[in-house]
């Protein structure tokens, strides 16, 4: 089955009621005094609020999307997706921003179709009131406390003049020391960080983002959005889409010449 066979304005909609849902539990365990934090086989951290958020988002897609499968983070994925449209949920990109009480971490929601591309994104950080959706063909928009617009990436066509925005240093490789000498390049850098990093691309306020080390529920939201609002999105190696590990977006014009750059 095509994306063709599915009404997108209709998965939009329910996935921007999806993130309402996810906004009401995270927004009110955010600088909860007794928020339990565990720690996951990886090491990473996990709150009571991420299983919450994708529990709750769980129940939902079972009650108005039965046949859809679901990849989440914290509760996994089906043994096969072959044929089927599935939902990839982080329910809190930027858990230890999170749990430390910075409020830049978001919900994100992306509903991928049988050919693995990326139909639906929902990009949801309620302590920031920010939001950023897409839906294939239907372009890309943020609300801003409320104000909606539609959003479209920068125009900045040299590196020299580039702002670029990244995570961290950690998970680079041999890369690393590309990315450090092309600092000395560019116009600008800034480690805004995690879903952040990317959805300033869509609007246009920066020109590249990179992270090289990357699940497919960390990019699902973020592929589709960066696409709609005109943008590239690509793994490190420059393979289209969020399957492959990690990412760079970009404003299209400056993909190639990073690219170039850092491998
Ligand atoms: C993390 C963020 C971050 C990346 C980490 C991820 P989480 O997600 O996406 O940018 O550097 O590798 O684990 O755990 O906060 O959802
Ligand atoms: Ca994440
Ligand atoms: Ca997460």
């Amino acid at each position: 089955m095509s994306s063709g066979a599915r009404d997108i304005k209709s998965d939009l909609e329910l996935a921007l009621r999806l993130a309402d849902v996810a906004d009401k539990i995270s927004l009110n365990r955010f600088e909860a005094l007794d928020l339990v934090i565990e720690t996951k086989p990886d090491t990473t951290p996990v709150t009571d609020a991420d299983k919450a958020v994708e529990s709750a988002i769980r129940d939902e897609i079972a009650k108005h999307r039965a046949d859809d499968l679901v990849v989440g983070e914290e509760f996994g994925s089906p043994a096969s997706l072959a044929g089927k449209y599935y939902w990839v949920i982080d329910p809190i990109d930027g858990t230890k921003n999170y749990l430390r009480g910075v409020p830049t971490w978001a919900t994100l929601i992306g509903l991928i179709d049988p050919s693995g591309k990326v139909i639906v994104g929902v990009v949801s950080a309620p302590a920031l009131s920010r939001r950023w959706w897409a839906g294939d063909k239907l372009g890309a928009n943020t609300s801003f406390n409320g104000a909606v617009k539609g959003i479209s990436v920068s125009k900045v066509a040299k590196l020299a003049d580039a702002s670029v925005s990244y995570s961290d240093l950690i998970g680079w490789g041999e890369r690393k020391a590309k990315f450090l000498a092309l600092q000395e390049k560019i116009w600008r850098t800034r480690g805004h960080g995690d879903f952040w990093s990317h959805m300033l691309v869509a609007q246009g306020a920066v020109d590249i983002a990179v992270e090289p080390a990357l699940s497919l529920w960390d990019m699902a939201a973020l592929d589709v959005i960066v696409r709609e609002a005109g943008g590239q999105f690509t793994n490190i190696l420059g393979q289209e889409g969020p399957h492959g590990a990690s990412a760079v977006s970009s404003n299209g014009l400056l993909h190639s010449a990073f690219m170039k750059e850092i491998n």
